[in-house]
């Protein structure tokens, strides 16, 4: 009843919006490997990235140079209007967004951009706590949560062609996380199918060896459960690919990547392009791009980038901007002309395009990710576990995200030393094996921890401290080992898979107490994997990701290694 109630007055407001229109910007979906047009026209992306540059800590930890803050462009309606006839001029019909923020507003702008045309793929992850963590991975409430925000603030407009539930999270020396991945895919997508959103579902791939750069984009795009339904696939698969340096051709460049793909099912373009080694870029690749020997496979791609960004390997950026004055460069103009004049072929016709989505890749030597894929973190149940718990965290600061991190490695590492362990609060892509607090807030497990812990010391008040940041919780059952019989009962079905639904308050407590809020708590902040991991870089082909904000890190290695 609920749902349904919620799809009608989803569909109500685009209604509302569609007919106040004159020329609305047409609806695109995704039939086979291409995207049409309302009309059956093919579409392609022709886009650029639009969002200025985080600050970026640089430190032996941040390999990718990934920011730890952003700036939302797309809450900022003067610059949106300031930058447009510029987007114009290059003949943009899709700006890429890598982080919102789900609590502002973004009317003006995503109008702004709808009436001229323009679409927007965005990024669901936030940098830092607000993404799926390769070292330490979970699919979690919190960002379950966050993801939801935003798609609940953004998919009231006509011009949002896709959500990415992740950007270069899988790399080649942590393929075992791209079950999370999955699982975010499917979660997300039902989620959108709930609300009666056409929103395409994406995934932003860092390029590499096709040894598990193939297998992913498989993997991402195969019926989990073995049939031939779309319910755990992504619908749109980004490469973030830098190949194509000066003039080069299509043989030496985007041949064998598009080979690889020639047998692939859904739609794909290139996320990130444009030379990072060797300026100055001629933008020659477009004419590639966009030609019959690609536009079987690829459906456009996204240019890097409108503003400056910068990276080891350089500076990259179309633009300058001081204040209200715009600077373009020559890479701008010779993007302008190349874009101005690339326009994909319109075949095949829609009526023939179709789409299986066949078994999953098998686990291999380099790619050693499970079909077994996460549960759908589940809000209450995780909720009705914190509030039973004996012993809670209860952070000094509202900054807790770095020390949860921290607390959990030192809880999970006394555990263990007095015979209990964190299998509950892991897991492991790879196996396939997901504990029973795996999709919870990292807060909720961290008070797990500690009041086994608590528990284990037979309630000696000094074990539920932490130094002064966990709290025992007086209205707990009283029985030796509370904290697993509460698990046992809030958590009945660990496996469960369900359509998510909105988190109960925005940005609210979503039910946790004492440990900070369930929906927008602490997680896994701070990006120190100092934890002994293996540094994610060396991959010869993965070219470092320049919008990389995927997440780096978590201060504990012991509760992974479950
Ligand atoms: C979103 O914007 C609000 C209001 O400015 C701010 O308080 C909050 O910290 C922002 N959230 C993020 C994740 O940046
Ligand atoms: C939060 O804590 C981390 C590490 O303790 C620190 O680097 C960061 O600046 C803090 N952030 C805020 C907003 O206080
Ligand atoms: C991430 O951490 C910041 C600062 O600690 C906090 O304001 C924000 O709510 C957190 N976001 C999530 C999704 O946990
Ligand atoms: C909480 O834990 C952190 C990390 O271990 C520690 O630095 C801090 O002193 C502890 N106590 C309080 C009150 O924050
Ligand atoms: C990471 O941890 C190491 C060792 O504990 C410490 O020296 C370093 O300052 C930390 N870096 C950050 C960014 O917190
Ligand atoms: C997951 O399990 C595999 C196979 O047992 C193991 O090699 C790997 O180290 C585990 N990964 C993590 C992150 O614990």
């Amino acid at each position: 009843m609920l749902g349904s109630f919620r799809a009608f007055t989803a569909l109500a407001t685009v209604a509302s919006i569609l007919v106040s229109r004159v020329d609305a910007i047409a609806k695109i979906s995704r039939s086979g490997r291409y995207l049409y047009q309302d009309d059956g026209t093919r579409f392609y992306i022709k886009g650029i990235a639009y969002q200025e540059q985080g600050a970026v800590v640089e430190s032996a930890d941040n390999a990718f140079g990934e920011p730890s803050t952003f700036i939302d462009p797309l809450a900022l309606p003067d610059a949106c209007r300031r930058d447009l006839p510029f987007l114009q001029q290059l003949g943009v019909n899709t700006v890429r967004v890598y982080s919102v923020n789900s609590s502002l507003n973004h009317d003006d702008c995503m109008q702004t951009f709808s009436a001229a045309g323009i679409y927007t793929i965005i990024d669901l992850a936030l940098p830092l706590n607000g993404s799926i963590d390769r070292v330490s991975p979970s699919w979690s409430t919190n960002i379950l949560d966050q993801y939801i925000r935003t798609i609940d603030t953004f998919s009231k407009y006509d011009n949002v062609l896709a959500f990415n539930v992740g950007n270069e999270v899988v790399v080649q020396e942590a393929t075992g996380v791209s079950p999370y991945v999955k699982a975010a895919a499917r979660d997300i997508r039902a989620y959108l199918s709930s609300k009666s959103s056409s929103a395409l579902v994406g995934y932003a791939a860092i390029n590499g060896a096709s040894t598990w750069r193939d297998a992913l984009a498989s993997y991402l795009t195969c019926d989990a459960s073995g049939g031939n339904s779309d319910a755990t696939a992504i619908d749109l698969y980004g490469l973030n690919d830098y190949e194509w340096c000066g003039d080069s051709s299509f043989e030496s460049s985007y041949a064998g990547t598009t080979r690889n793909f020639a047998n692939f099912n859904v739609a794909a373009y290139f996320s990130e392009f444009g030379c990072i080694t060797s300026p100055p870029r001629l933008w020659t690749e477009t004419q590639a791009i966009f030609s019959s020997q690609m536009s079987d496979v690829w459906s456009g791609g996204v240019a890097f980038s409108y503003f400056p960004a910068s990276s080891v390997q350089g500076q990259f950026g179309m633009v300058t901007v001081d204040g209200n004055t715009v600077t373009t460069s020559d890479d701008f103009d010779r993007l302008r002309t190349q874009y101005n004049q690339a326009s994909g072929p319109n075949s095949p016709a829609r009526s023939s395009a179709a789409t299986t989505f066949g078994s999953c890749p098998a686990e291999s030597d380099t790619f050693a990710a499970s079909t077994t894929i996460p549960p759908t973190p589940n809000e209450a149940a995780c909720g009705c576990l914190q509030s039973t718990l004996s012993c809670r965290f209860t952070p000094q600061t509202s900054n807790y995200s770095a020390i949860a991190g921290e607390l959990i490695g030192t809880a999970c590492s006394l555990l263990g030393q007095q015979g209990g362990n964190c299998n509950d609060i892991g897991g492991n892509g790879t196996t396939g094996t997901y504990g029973r607090l795996s999709g919870c807030d990292p807060t909720v497990k961290l008070s797990f921890v500690m009041s086994q812990y608590y528990e284990i010391n037979n309630r000696n008040p000094q074990s539920c401290s932490f130094s002064g940041n966990a709290t025992v919780n007086s209205a707990a059952p009283s029985s030796a080992s509370a904290a697993n019989a509460a698990a046992s009962s809030c958590i009945s079905n660990p496996s469960a898979t369900f359509t998510p639904s909105a988190p109960a308050t925005t940005g609210g407590s979503g039910g946790s107490s004492g440990g900070g809020g369930s929906s927008n708590g602490g997680s896994s902040g701070g990006n120190n994997n100092s934890n002994g991991a293996v540094p994610l870089i060396t991959d010869a082909r993965a070219l470092l990701g320049l919008g990389s904000m995927a997440a780096v890190g978590f201060a504990s290695a012991f509760w992974v290694l479950v």
